[in-house]
């Protein structure tokens, strides 16, 4: 059995707490929570019924993994300091810490330290989306995949794509949850009640996503498909055409991206 221990147990590492224990990755009894705040520790004991004993030392001690949740702007190089006072230099680190890189991990937590970076996504709960992960040359990813993959399907990424995953795929089901709000109001302008846009809204969207993926046509031969000369469709699709869709949306994804390089200090790839 190994041992899970999270530095930072705030939002993210709770929401992967959550889905591990429900997917069956990790049990009660090996997780190990260190944060600044004992009042939070307390509050995801209580929340997931964690059974360990250890104090924070031991639990260090005993850590096979240990999950680095703390913000970027938090005091890294502290508690990299404690965690190598501690822990085995076996243990695997897991940063989730946007904008960090592997090089900077390793001159922390020691070059010859198996470390991961990953970025997961906020769709924990969900079982879909992907979480953006690197290995340096030390880990064994077998024994890590279970793990990894319990929030999040696992995107095995070369470090100079992981700002660009950030800021396209972890923010990326605003534009989902965007474009569902837009289309929704559509329906109500046009005269539908919002619960009947809604419902309409969410089973095109599912069933626009099982077309793609059943058919295996790309979307411009599906809207062939749904689109007769001069019919609805098309003139609607005309109007599209005319607006800023494609493009703000691409911009917005730019944006995000470019904000991503500039949080971590790196140069866009
Ligand atoms: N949220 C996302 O969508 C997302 C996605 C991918 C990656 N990430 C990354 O995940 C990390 C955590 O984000 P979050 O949203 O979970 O932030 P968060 O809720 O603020 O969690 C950070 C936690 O770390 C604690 N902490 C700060 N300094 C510490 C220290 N020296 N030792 C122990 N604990 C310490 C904080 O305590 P205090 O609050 O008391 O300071 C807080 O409980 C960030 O690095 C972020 O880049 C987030």
């Amino acid at each position: 059995m190994s041992q899970i221990h999270f530095v930072g147990a705030g939002q993210m590492a709770e929401a992967i707490i959550r889905a591990a224990q429900k997917r069956g990755a990790v049990s009660a009894s090996q997780i190990t929570l260190a944060d600044i705040d004992d009042g939070r520790i307390a509050t995801l004991r209580d929340r997931y019924q964690l059974t360990s004993a250890l104090n924070d030392s031991e639990a260090l001690a005993a850590a096979d993994y240990i999950v680095i949740g703390v913000r970027p702007q938090d005091d890294i190089d502290g508690v990299a300091r404690h965690i190598c006072q501690y822990a085995s230099p076996q243990a695997t680190v897991i940063s989730i810490i946007a904008g960090v890189t592997l090089e900077r991990l390793g001159a922390q937590f020691g070059t010859t330290r198996p470390i991961v970076r990953t970025i997961p996504n906020t769709l924990t709960d969900t079982g879909f989306g992907y979480s953006g992960v690197v290995f340096n040359a030390h880990v064994k990813p077998e024994p890590l995949m279970p793990f990894l993959e319990s929030f999040g399907k696992v995107m095995l990424l070369e470090e100079r794509l992981i700002d660009i995953f950030t800021g396209f795929a972890v923010a990326g089901v605003n534009y989902v949850y965007y474009f569902i709000e837009s289309l929704t109001d559509a329906g109500v302008l046009s005269g539908l009640s919002r619960p009947q846009a809604s419902k309409v809204v969410w089973e095109n969207l599912i069933g626009g996503v099982e077309m793609l993926k059943t058919s295996g046509l790309h979307p411009r031969q599906l809207m062939d498909i749904n689109n007769s000369p001069a019919g609805v469709g098309i003139n609607g699709l005309y109007e599209l055409n005319n607006s800023d869709f494609a493009a703000g949306l691409q911009r917005s994804v730019m944006t995000a991206v470019r904000r991503t390089t500039e949080l971590s200090g790196s140069k866009p790839a």
